[in-house]
This record gives structure tokens, C-alpha cells and sequence, in this order.
């Protein structure tokens, strides 16, 4: 057979490419012109043919496909298999080489000579997709759009953010607290553990402070910042008064400046009147002060459940606050307790109140009654008090109730402790904005605020979601409802520990 096809490695012996494959019965025509024949797809016999045809043209036709070659001739339609055997070739420049359909070489031997090449020629490349930007999970400025376990793997860095937080709400400089805040409650979302501040560049809400914070942290293993603020007398003194049941900044302050340091200087200070609130908040401070379980929260639960089946089997109960978000500890135990009935929840918690009391449960309760008014919604006030009737208790827990027993101090051998209860108690049809607003974190319901004024032009609290550009109320009976109104994806209750 006369030039048998060659596909591969370059004969070891060849003529001047000027003279290659040149048929011997016909002188090469089209010197710029230098075609190969795939054999793919076309066969070996047709390619042959082929050959013997273009050469008694005058067309050149070289066997190997090699950087002389101009003209790559195909019947191979899947230019995906074509292109991927041409890059395997080695060939210096790819791109000077016309790949063409068959339909070019059959053109051409019809007209006895190359034909312009045209697009319907060319058999193109598939260009490989735009590669896809790595994908940057960016972490969003809003709590309410991250997921945010208990498992916090940066506690260094956010309990000394808390200190420094802690530190400018006693000097009222809010601005800077909320920083600190912020700062937290992202490094908290964070499935990893910051190892090096570069690695925060695309966090939001890292200033310059925060991250010379997290710098000192890893350097030295702790803020000498925060040491400062820890061994402040001042700081101390107010973190103490403001761990007290019913005492606010405000009410520590001015003790502070009144030269009162300790419990004892306030109790034995003679110009001082504690309400009933603070009384309770020292006569328990032991038990308050220490946290409550998960189990003596579900203790707590039992008790209130049977009283609020006593007053009506339509009762709604639901845990909320942080043991909702599945913390195993907490500073006090929250519920709703409303009925299905609407306008019955009214009475409620008066009666709730009175069965305890009965119970000899009760150590201290303080009930504020509904000033709910729909008709003042929405409020505008950023993280106002809501309106519905709530009370917080102070109850008493017997150990026998309560799965493996109470959280005691060392020495203690009494059978129960104190422990603080909420309550609260919407009508019904609010119960979805109650249940999304007591769940918290306070920086979850911060963000979801926030980014419904910001984001949505709508005002969100614990009583209502109002659409401003609607100029309407949107209805929801779950949680789930208020998130797709905000077109937030639903983050669970244990993933909201911002
Ligand atoms: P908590 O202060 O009880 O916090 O308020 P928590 O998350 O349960 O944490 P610990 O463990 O007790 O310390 C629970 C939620 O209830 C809301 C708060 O905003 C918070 O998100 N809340 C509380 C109100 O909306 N109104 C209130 O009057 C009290
Ligand atoms: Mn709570």
C-alpha cells in the first residue's frame, strides 16, 4: 500500500517536508497546504483513498501528523474525543493548525484546489467550563443567616471579646460593646478554630481592635487588655452587683459610687432601699448565681405543665431560651404558656402564679400584665420589651424530681434549690413571633431585626412581622412561616446560638 497512514512516533528517516507525501505522479500545487488525514472514525481504506485522491490533485498530504502539518482533516463529529487526541499529539502550536471537518477536504477535491476554510469547517474545540470560582462560603454580616452550634471552637478569643464587651456597656459606649459583640457572636459560627489572624480576612465584623485582641491570644496565649479590664476594680465590682437578681448597670453604678464594694458593704449600708426583686436576688444568690441543668430544666417543666393541665386542657407549652437552642446549662428557665383559645391565655399566668403558691413553689414572682394593643404595632424601638403578660419566678425544686439530682454547692445538703423561671404568655395567634423572639440568642433576634429593616423594609419583633412597602401585617403560625417571609433560609432552633 502506498504511504501507509502513520499516526505517532516520526519515522526515523524522512524526506524534506517540501517533498513528503507528495504523490509521484502529480507535483505538489498548494506548497502552504499541508493536510493530515485522521484515521479515526474514517478508517484505514478510506483514508488511503483518500490520500491517493488529494495527491493526484496536487494537494499534499503528510502520513504523520507533525508541526508541518496546517490543514487536520476529521470525519470524527465528537470534537470533544478529536480535540482531546490532538492535545495528546505533542504538537508545539495547537492553535495554528485548521482542524477541519471532511467536508472542507471534499470541497476542496471538488474544486481542485484548498478552499477558503469557513466556520462550517471547522470542528471546534469544546473549551473546558469557565472554571467555577472556588466556592468562598462567605460568612453573612447577620447572626440569622449563620449556624451557629454550642460547639464554639474559639471560645479564647470570644470569652475575651465578652470581657471587653462587658467592659464599654458599664462605660455606656455601646458602639464599641456591640463590636465586640459582633465579633463573638462570627468567631462562634465558625466550624474551625482560628490558628492565625490571616486566616479572618473575609470575616465580617473584625475590626483592627478586635483582631489586635485575637493577635496578643495567639502570641501570648492571652490579652493583657482584657487581664487589665479582669483586674479592674471598678469592672469587678460592677460584674458583681449586676450578677444580683433585679440590679441593672445602672443601680451597680450608683452603689459603686456611693464607695460600696461588696455584698455586705450594700447590706449593711443604711441609706439603701432594696426593692423586692433585689431582696430575693440576695436572700438566693447562692442558687440563682449557679447554673440550672437541662435536667432540673425539664423538672421545672414537669411542674409547670401540670399546673397549666389543672387550669385548662387546651394548654400550649413550650420551652424556649437557651435550653430550646440546646444548651445544657442556663441562668434561668423560659416558657410559653399560652391556650389555644384566644383571649383565655388572659388569666393565664395569674393562675399559674396561685397553683405554685399553693404548692408552697413559689419564692418569688413578679407579674406584669399584657399591655398588648395591636393596634400600637409595630414597635420601632430596637429590642424593646414586648407587650404580652409575663411573670418571673423564683421556684423552689425539690432534688426528688429532678433526674440524677440538683446542681449543689459544695456543702450543701439541703433537698432543693432556687431556681428562676419565666414565663410568658401571647395570645395564640402570636405564638410563632413569641416562640421565634424568646428562643433567642439575643444576637440571633438582634440580626433577624436587622436585616429585616435593613434587608426586607420590614419591622420584626416579638409580637408581629409588618411589611412596610406592603403597609401590612404577615400572618405566621410557625416559625418556619416568619423565615420565608423574610426569604431567610430556616435555621434551626440549635443552630441559632449566635
Ligand atoms: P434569656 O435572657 O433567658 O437568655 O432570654 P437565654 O438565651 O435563655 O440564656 P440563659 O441561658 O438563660 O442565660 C431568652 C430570650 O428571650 C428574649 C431574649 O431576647 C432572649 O432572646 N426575651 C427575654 C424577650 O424577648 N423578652 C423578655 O422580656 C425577656
Ligand atoms: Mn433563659
Amino acid at each position: 500500500m502506498l504511504h501507509a497512514p502513520v499516526v505517532g512516533p516520526r519515522p526515523k528517516k524522512r524526506s524534506k517536508p517540501e517533498e513528503a507525501g507528495v504523490s509521484r505522479r502529480q507535483e505538489a500545487k498548494f506548497k502552504d497546504v499541508r493536510i493530515f488525514l485522521v484515521e479515526r472514525k474514517m478508517g484505514r481504506s478510506r483514508r488511503s483513498f483518500l490520500t491517493q485522491l488529494a495527491r493526484s490533485k496536487g494537494f499534499i498530504v503528510e502520513d504523520a501528523l507533525s508541526d508541518t502539518v496546517t490543514h487536520v482533516v476529521s470525519e470524527d463529529s465528537q470534537s470533544s474525543s478529536l480535540w482531546a487526541w490532538l492535545k495528546g499529539r505533542s504538537l508545539t502550536d495547537l492553535s495554528a493548525v485548521k482542524v477541519l471537518d471532511v467536508s472542507w477536504f471534499t470541497d476542496s477535491m471538488r474544486e481542485g484546489r484548498p478552499v477558503p476554510v469557513e466556520t462550517k469547517h471547522l470542528i471546534q474545540d469544546i473549551l473546558p467550563e469557565a472554571p467555577k470560582p472556588a466556592p468562598v462560603n462567605k460568612v453573612s454580616q447577620y447572626a440569622c443567616q449563620r449556624r451557629t452550634t454550642t460547639e464554639n471552637n474559639n471560645r479564647i478569643f470570644t470569652d475575651a471579646f465578652e470581657v471587653l464587651a462587658e467592659h464599654y456597656e458599664f462605660n455606656d459606649l455601646q458602639g464599641r460593646c456591640l463590636a465586640f459583640r459582633r465579633a463573638a457572636s462570627v468567631l462562634k459560627s465558625l466550624p474551625w478554630a482560628v490558628r492565625c489572624v490571616e486566616a479572618t480576612q473575609d470575616l465580617p465584623c473584625l475590626g483592627e481592635h478586635t483582631t489586635a485582641i485575637m493577635k496578643e491570644i495567639l502570641q501570648h496565649g492571652r490579652s493583657f487588655e482584657v487581664e487589665k479590664i479582669l483586674s479592674d476594680e471598678r469592672c469587678r465590682t460592677l460584674k458583681l452587683f449586676t450578677s444580683v437578681f433585679g440590679v441593672g448597670p445602672k443601680t451597680a453604678e450608683k452603689w459603686h459610687r456611693r464607695g460600696l464594694r461588696s455584698f455586705s458593704d450594700v447590706l449593711a449600708e443604711p441609706g439603701i432601699q432594696l426593692n423586692r426583686m433585689q431582696q430575693s436576688g440576695f436572700l438566693h444568690y447562692g442558687d440563682i448565681s449557679r447554673a440550672v441543668s437541662r435536667a432540673e430544666a425539664r423538672a421545672v417543666g414537669n411542674i409547670i405543665d401540670e399546673a397549666v393541665h389543672v387550669i385548662t386542657p387546651n394548654a400550649i407549652l413550650a420551652l424556649t431560651g437557651g435550653f430550646r437552642r440546646g444548651k445544657e446549662f442556663g441562668h434561668d428557665v423560659d416558657f410559653i404558656v399560652t391556650t389555644a383559645e384566644l383571649g383565655k391565655e388572659k388569666s393565664l399566668l395569674i393562675n399559674i402564679i396561685d397553683i405554685l403558691k399553693k404548692q408552697g413553689l413559689l419564692l418569688f414572682s413578679d407579674y406584669q400584665a399584657s399591655t398588648f394593643d395591636i393596634s400600637k404595632l409595630p414597635s420601632h424601638r430596637f429590642e424593646a420589651m414586648d407587650h404580652f403578660a409575663k411573670c418571673f419566678l423564683i421556684l423552689r425544686l425539690e432534688a426528688s424530681l429532678v433526674e440524677g439530682g440538683l446542681q449543689r454547692a459544695e456543702g450543701d445538703s439541703r433537698d432543693w434549690r432556687a431556681v428562676r423561671v419565666d414565663l410568658v404568655s401571647p395570645p395564640v395567634d402570636r405564638y410563632a413571633y413569641t416562640l421565634l423572639g424568646w428562643t433567642g440568642s439575643r444576637m440571633f433576634e438582634r440580626d433577624l431585626r436587622r436585616f429585616a429593616r435593613m434587608e426586607r423594609q420590614m419591622l420584626l419583633d416579638n409580637h408581629a412581622l409588618y411589611d412596610k412597602t406592603k403597609k401590612e401585617f404577615l400572618t405566621a403560625t410557625t416559625e418556619k412561616d416568619i423565615f420565608d417571609h423574610l426569604g431567610l433560609e430556616y435555621i434551626e432552633p440549635w443552630q441559632r446560638n449566635a
